[in-house]
C-alpha cells in the first residue's frame, strides 16, 4: 500500500440494514447461529449483496458512486425467512423464500447499468441472501420458523477489508429512501 492508499479496493453494492434491522436478525436467528458451530458474522457486517465487483481501481470510484446515486429503491420489503446451509461455501444464510419483485428489479437494473458501463459483474443468477455465519461445516440443527422484514431503504457501496479478525465491511457511500407503511403492505 502506498502513502496515497491502495490503488484498488474490493467493492460491492448491498442493501445496508439499520441497527434495528440488524438486531431483528439476531433476535430471530441468534439461537440457530450459535448452534451452527461456525463463526457468526458480526452484527455490523450483516448486509444483502446486490452486486459484487471485486477489485476496482480507485479511479473508477466516482462512476460507481454516480451509478449508486441513480438507483431508485422501490417500495417493498425483503422478507428473510428461509434458513439455508450452503455446504460448498460452508455458510449459514437466510434468504427470502419468495424474493420481492422490487428487489429483483432493482438488482437487475443495477447489474445492467454496471455491465453497460464496463464493470465486471457476476454472470450467475442473483441469489439474494444474508450470510449469518461462516465456517459452518455441517448442517445446523432444525430451527423454529422465523422471519425478518427489511424494507428496501438503504443502498450502499461497500468496501470489503481483510483484517486479523476476518473481513470487515465499510460503507463508502450510502443512498437512503425513508421507509413508509406502504413498504410493509407491499408483500
Ligand atoms: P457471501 O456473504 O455469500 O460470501 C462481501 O464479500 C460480499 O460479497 C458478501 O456478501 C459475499 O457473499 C459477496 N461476494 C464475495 N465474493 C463474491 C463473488 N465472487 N461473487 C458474488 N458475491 C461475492
Amino acid at each position: 500500500m502506498s502513502a496515497a492508499g491502495p490503488a484498488s479496493r474490493r467493492l460491492f453494492f448491498a442493501l445496508w440494514p439499520d441497527a434495528a434491522e440488524r438486531q431483528a436478525l439476531h433476535t430471530a436467528f441468534g439461537a440457530v447461529i450459535a448452534a451452527a458451530g461456525g463463526r457468526a458474522v458480526a452484527s455490523a457486517n450483516l448486509h444483502l449483496t446486490l452486486e459484487f465487483l471485486g477489485a476496482v481501481p480507485d479511479a473508477e470510484r466516482a462512476s460507481l458512486e454516480a451509478i449508486g446515486a441513480a438507483v431508485v429503491l422501490p417500495q417493498g420489503v425483503v422478507v428473510l425467512d428461509r434458513l439455508d446451509w450452503w455446504p460448498r461455501a460452508a455458510t449459514l444464510v437466510v434468504a427470502p423464500a419468495a424474493a420481492a419483485d422490487g428487489l429483483l428489479v432493482v438488482q437487475a437494473q443495477l447489474r445492467r447499468t454496471l455491465n453497460d458501463r464496463g464493470f465486471r459483474v457476476d454472470s450467475r443468477p442473483f441469489r439474494p441472501h444474508v450470510t449469518l455465519a461462516r465456517k459452518v461445516r455441517a448442517p445446523p440443527p432444525a430451527a423454529p420458523a422465523a422471519a425478518v422484514a427489511w424494507p428496501l431503504h438503504e443502498l450502499a457501496l461497500v468496501e470489503s477489508l481483510t483484517g486479523p479478525q476476518g473481513s470487515r465491511y465499510q460503507p463508502l457511500a450510502r443512498w437512503s429512501r425513508v421507509p413508509r407503511p406502504a413498504d410493509f403492505e407491499a408483500h
